[in-house]
């Protein structure tokens, strides 16, 4: 079967890819490259042994996007990442985000109906909660007006899906993922960001390696056991496994409704300091790091409760957070040796 995965030479495309592949399917890669490089497909053929089909284009360019799904009318099912992601930037450039995001996603949804493809997997994410008045936050928690013009791109995306569904044959899953982290244990892949991160573990590897003076804590009196935010933290690995599950229950017709949704997360909640003294432990490298006023738009704290993915999908995350901070360091590693070579 061939999955089309827009954005998967990506972070968490691209993990997806390997996780596909090594399933047997066969993919074929969507991405612009404007968050990514070509490279990444070399290192997907060398853990899967496998390269994957690609094309370069802008899915929100119609023309494009609708000759691509003629010629691929074979495509099974589409797994959706291409977006612009950076909340601060949203703030500046709300446009450029709704019509990247949110264009992308119309066409895609005309490309599939034209071409009788019906399943796709969404890719959004627990910003769609912003700070829930209880916690774990389960799917059934009220979706709370967007902080930022890129979680507003997630909301409005998840209800286009929705509303498509009503008149027409496409089904979906969205699943909503809480912080992935993280990277392949080969070191093959992992997160790049471009430009200085604004994510806590790229900010912390590329803090450890010197690439940055110390990592600042963004908040140390908020109401939680050691004053900084939690969050919960999910191996990128873990969260590629649940995409190819849910394809897999889109392609088998095994849903309960046209569209269903999932929060991906681990289910246990960790503190900014836990993350930093779990990457201490497990690099060996003593972090400087200054605690710092909190940053704008951040909710306290927020996990998930799995349980409905845990049962519906059987799924479950199995990587600790050690595990997380360990790769992560891995990766950043791997770089900084291919930088020096
Ligand atoms: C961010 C996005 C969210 C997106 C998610 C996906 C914001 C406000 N939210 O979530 O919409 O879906 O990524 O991964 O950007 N931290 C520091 N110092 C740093 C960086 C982060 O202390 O240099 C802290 C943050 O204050 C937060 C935690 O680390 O408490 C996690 O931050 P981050 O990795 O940016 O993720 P979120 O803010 O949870």
């Amino acid at each position: 079967m061939k999955i089309l995965v827009t954005g998967g030479t990506g972070y968490i495309g691209s993990h997806t890819v390997v996780e596909l592949q090594s399933k047997g399917y066969e993919v074929i890669i969507v991405d612009d490259l404007s968050n990514s490089s070509i490279e990444v497909l070399d290192n997907i053929a060398k853990i899967s042994g496998k390269r994957p089909l690609f094309e370069k284009f802008n899915l929100v360019d119609p023309d494009k996007t609708y000759a691509f799904f003629k010629l691929h009318s074979d495509i099974s099912a589409v797994i959706h990442f291409a977006a612009h992601k950076a909340v601060g930037e949203s703030v500046e450039l709300p446009l450029m985000y709704y019509r990247n995001n949110i264009a992308s996603l119309v066409n895609i949804l005309q490309g599939m109906i034209s071409n009788n493809i019906r399943d796709i997997v969404f890719s959004s994410s627990c910003t769609v909660y912003g700070q829930p008045d209880t916690l774990p936050v389960s799917e059934e928690t009220a979706v709370q007006k967007a902080a930022s013009p890129y979680g507003n791109t997630k909301q409005i995306c998840e209800e286009i899906i929705t509303d498509t569904s009503f008149s027409s044959n496409i089904r979906g899953i969205l699943l909503r993922y809480f912080n992935p982290i993280g990277a392949h244990e080969t070191a093959l892949i992992g997160e790049l960001p471009l430009g200085v991160p604004n994510c806590l573990m790229p900010y912390i590897t590329q803090a450890a390696s010197g690439k940055r003076p110390f990592l600042r804590v963004w908040g140390h009196d908020y109401d939680t056991p050691d004053g900084t935010a939690i969050r919960d933290y999910i191996h990128v690995v873990d969260l590629a496994k649940a995409h190819v599950i849910a394809v897999e229950r889109l392609c088998n017709a095994n849903g309960k409704d046209k569209i269903e949704t999932f929060n991906l997360g681990t289910g246990n909640g960790y503190s900014v300091l836990e993350v930093i003294k779990s990457f201490e432990k497990t690099s060996g490298v003593k972090l400087k790091y200054e605690l710092n006023d909190r940053r704008p738009g951040d909710v306290v704290k927020i996990w998930a409760d799995t349980s409905l993915a845990n049962n519906e999908l059987g799924w479950k995350a199995e990587k600790g957070l050690d595990e997380m901070t360990d790769s992560a360091w891995k990766w950043e590693m791997a770089l900084a040796n291919k930088i020096a070579k």
